[in-house]
């Protein structure tokens, strides 16, 4: 079973993280199947899954409703569950609650988007045993800040922000850290600079591990597609093949026939 330990044991040995999103039993059945090294139950579940244009609205018990069916099909895969907006910012405690009914649904950590804001909460955590996945550049939670899907950390200043942000994160006790569509060159600096696992999203090759939104690179969602997914498969179109098929032999009574029927 992959604990926080693996991970950091993995990075010593220069052994790539493989991470994955899942939102439902069936899909992380299939995902823990083939031995990837850590599942995120995303708040992305709002835009792929839900169909919002961002992830703002999704709410804490619909988070723990994913978090608990992910956690059922996982036997060996990290699942770590992202706190959604407005579960962790408001106060330390409503960190803490909220993190902890991660746990109890079968997480074994959760992620936090921000740095310098919500260092208290982390410590926090960290020191009441609950693993925590820090989450740097572009931070999905802040898009009207960041002032939409742009590209982070690209000048000096913004860079030298996010190493001191991730150097905060690493004292803070994370346990690892997303770093989200930032240069590749920031990010392999980010990771020689800090000693725990960094996980990379559009953020180039050199990070210690690599994370997708699963509904992107099977190709089961097409809204929109950053320059950074690439596309393993085109799930999105083989449903719709088959759907046109069983609408086509309904209509014409191919279906059901006897190898399908009772006598
Ligand atoms: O919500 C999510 O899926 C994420 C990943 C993209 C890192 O935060």
């Amino acid at each position: 079973m992959v604990t926080i330990r693996t991970l950091a044991s993995m990075r010593q040995k220069q052994e790539k993280i493989v991470c994955l999103t899942a939102y439902d039993y069936p899909t992380a059945c299939i995902l823990d199947k083939t031995g990837i090294d850590v599942i995120l139950v995303g708040d992305s579940a709002a835009n792929v899954f839900a169909g919002e244009k961002n992830t703002l609205p999704i709410t804490m018990e619909e988070m723990l409703y994913h978090t608990r069916i992910v956690s059922r099909a996982v036997k060996n895969a990290l699942v770590i569950a992202d706190m959604p907006f407005l579960s962790y910012q408001t106060s330390i405690q409503d960190a803490v609650y909220n993190a902890g009914r991660f746990l109890k649904v079968g997480a074994a950590g959760v992620k936090l988007e921000g740095g310098a804001p919500i260092l208290d909460a982390i410590k926090r955590l960290v020191a009441l045993g609950i693993p925590v996945m820090g989450h740097l550049g572009l931070t999905p939670q802040s898009i009207h800040e960041l002032g939409g899907y742009r590209l982070q950390g690209s000048t000096e200043e913004s860079g030298a922000i996010l190493i001191a942000d991730a150097k905060s994160l690493e004292m803070a006790g994370c346990f690892a850290v997303v770093l989200e569509k930032i240069p590749a060159s920031l990010a392999k600096e980010i990771t020689a600079s800090i000693s725990i696992p960094t996980i990379g999203i559009g953020a180039g090759p050199f990070c210690d591990g690599q994370i997708l939104v699963l509904h992107d690179m099977i190709g089961l969602f097409d809204d929109f597609s950053p320059k950074f997914v690439k596309q393993y498969a085109h799930v999105g179109e083989a449903i719709r093949q088959a759907v046109e098929q069983y609408r086509d032999e309904v209509r014409k009574g191919v279906y059901p026939d006897k190898a399908h029927s009772f006598d």
